[in-house]
């Protein structure tokens, strides 16, 4: 009984040590705002969500983020990363929230706290075949995706596919496709589009949804202080018309789910 005891304290007391180490003890809300800043993390390759303009990170995440903190009443304190790390910095308290176009998915759920989503899409298809448009046609193909998203993950689910290549970061997956590396891409619509109209001559075609998703931001699990402020501020700005007012300017429709 007493050894169990001492072995518990000992225990507690090597979690707190670990804790103290690796600062993994997330921010409150009322830290950050004592703070005057949010970090947020994000990838920076995936236009027209978020990506580089020269060195300036710019895109609809970056600004419905800006947006979100204004109304918190704190700066952001901007940091990019690839997409594998972003998820994992939360957990180790490397920044407060995540902003990188994630779906909620059950897995994901399990390691970070979703807040509420910022905008509603799915995973497209694209092909230079015309031919190649549904699920179906991706039998016996190979495909390209990004490492660790979604698109992975449903592309592994379908039966027939003769490849799947994985790519760390979207863009170089697009760049399979249109040097003929690959049959297919699995990304976003929006990505989708925005590439299309950016390379008109890459003889690339948008297909059907493989999925639909809603996507989120995220902070460390257990945040639930901060995923309520930020919650409150992305209702805030979908209801003064601002959150409006930026989809509008990027994709030229209110992108928000319904
Ligand atoms: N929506 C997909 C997912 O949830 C892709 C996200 C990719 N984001 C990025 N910044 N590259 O996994």
């Amino acid at each position: 009984m007493k050894s169990l005891k001492t072995f518990a304290r000992g225990l507690l007391a090597a979690a707190a040590l670990c804790a103290l180490a690796t600062g993994t003890q997330a921010r409150s809300f009322e830290d950050i705002k004592k703070d005057g800043k949010i970090n947020i993390a994000t990838e920076g390759q995936f236009a027209p969500f978020n990506y580089f303009q020269g060195a300036r990170l710019s895109g609809f995440e970056i600004e419905v983020a800006e947006a979100m903190a204004a109304r918190m009443g704190v700066k952001v304190e901007w940091k990019a990363l690839g997409f594998d790390a972003l998820l994992t910095g939360l957990r180790q308290d490397r920044w407060d929230m995540v902003i990188a176009s994630h779906g909620i998915t059950e897995e994901r759920a399990k390691a970070v706290t979703f807040t509420d989503p910022h905008y509603c899409s799915g995973g497209v298809i694209i092909a230079k075949d015309a031919a190649v448009r549904t699920a179906k046609d991706l039998a016996g193909k190979s495909i390209a995706v990004q490492t660790g998203t979604s698109y992975l993950e449903n592309v592994k689910k379908l039966a027939a596919v003769k490849e799947i290549k994985n790519f760390p970061q979207d863009t170089d997956a697009r760049a399979a496709l249109v040097s003929g590396r690959v049959d297919a891409w699995v990304t976003d619509k929006f990505v989708a589009l925005n590439s299309l109209k950016a390379n008109p001559d890459a003889g690339m075609k948008m297909g059907d949804f493989l999925f639909v998703e809603r996507i989120a931001s995220a902070v460390a699990k257990g945040n639930t202080g901060l995923a309520a402020e930020i919650n409150k501020a992305l209702a805030a700005i979908q209801a003064d018309g601002s959150y409006a007012a930026i989809s509008k300017k990027w994709f030229n429709e209110d992108i928000r789910c319904k």
